[in-house]
């Protein structure tokens, strides 16, 4: 490859000061995402996960710093915007439209492309990749299970053809054997192409499938790098393994994960 290419990260946040009011929920936060990758913003409750994510979607503008789409600077642009740059979100809680089917749900994760060609070729392609969900196409969502619920938010991110999905906790109150689904789809959805950007308190799980991890701890990144660093950080697994393994209970990571 030419050496005078530089690639450029897929998504990156610069120096970013975010603000709830006069509460500052972010201070300086930096981080990156390259093409191809899954990485994993870990912290516990209420460190300023789900506002890192509202400030890479578009829905809590920064006081500072900058938010960046293949280099381009998008911090002033809407939410729209940044997912017809390819941009997808699987928010906090699923957030799935109960009353609508499973196959409504889906097309609204295409409103905003309009060849009906494509879009029927990535209904047929989600419906591969999650067939419990082909199963209950006419269904409607809110019958789902927490589960299938969490699958159909991820389907519905893919019907935007996006490059990086944005997800906040995935796993958030699934039984441990649905949690393995989840994350093996999150697996199967990176290798066909698609860079994954997710927020998980649980650590451990989260590091055996990213690439790398940052670290957040009331609004400051106080830690990042290469997963399996993370994982072996002494920092790490008493500060969050450790804790949430104490305080999670059923959730204790097992031994032999990965
Ligand atoms: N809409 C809001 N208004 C005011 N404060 C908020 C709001 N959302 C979050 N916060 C505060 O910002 C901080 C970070 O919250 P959040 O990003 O939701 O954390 P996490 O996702 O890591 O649990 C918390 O102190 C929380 O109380
Ligand atoms: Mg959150």
């Amino acid at each position: 490859m030419d050496q005078s290419i530089v690639t450029r990260p897929l998504l990156a946040l610069e120096n970013i000061d975010a603000f709830y009011g006069p509460v500052q929920a972010l201070a300086n936060v930096s981080l990156r995402v390259e093409p191809g990758e899954i990485v994993c913003l870990l912290g516990g409750n209420a460190s300023g996960k789900s506002t890192t994510m509202k400030v890479i979607l578009g829905l809590l503008r920064p006081r500072r710093g900058r938010v960046r789409i293949d280099g381009e600077d998008v911090t002033d642009q809407p939410t729209a915007a940044r997912i017809r740059r390819g941009l997808a979100s699987v928010p906090e809680a699923r957030r799935i439209f109960p009353a609508m089917t499973i196959e409504e749900n889906l097309r609204m994760g295409a409103y905003l492309r309009n060849d009906q060609q494509g879009i029927r070729q990535d209904l047929q392609r989600v419906y591969e990749l999650f067939p419990r969900l082909a199963e209950r196409r006419r269904q409607l969502a809110g019958t789902l299970s927490g589960g299938e619920q969490q699958m159909l938010a991820m389907a519905r991110a893919l019907m935007s053809r996006p490059r990086l999905i944005c997800m906040d906790e995935p796993t958030m109150g699934l039984a441990p054997i649905i949690v393995e689904r989840v994350l093996d789809l999150i697996v199967q959805i990176n290798r066909q192409g698609v860079s994954v950007f997710m927020v998980e308190q649980n650590a451990t799980l989260a590091l055996s499938i990213a690439a790398r991890g940052y670290v957040l701890q009331t609004g400051v990144l106080i830690l990042e790098g290469d997963a399996r660093a993370l994982l072996a950080n002494p920092a790490i697994r008493e500060a969050y393994l450790g804790q949430r393994a104490a305080a999670t209970g059923p959730d204790r990571p097992s031994t032999d994960a990965g």
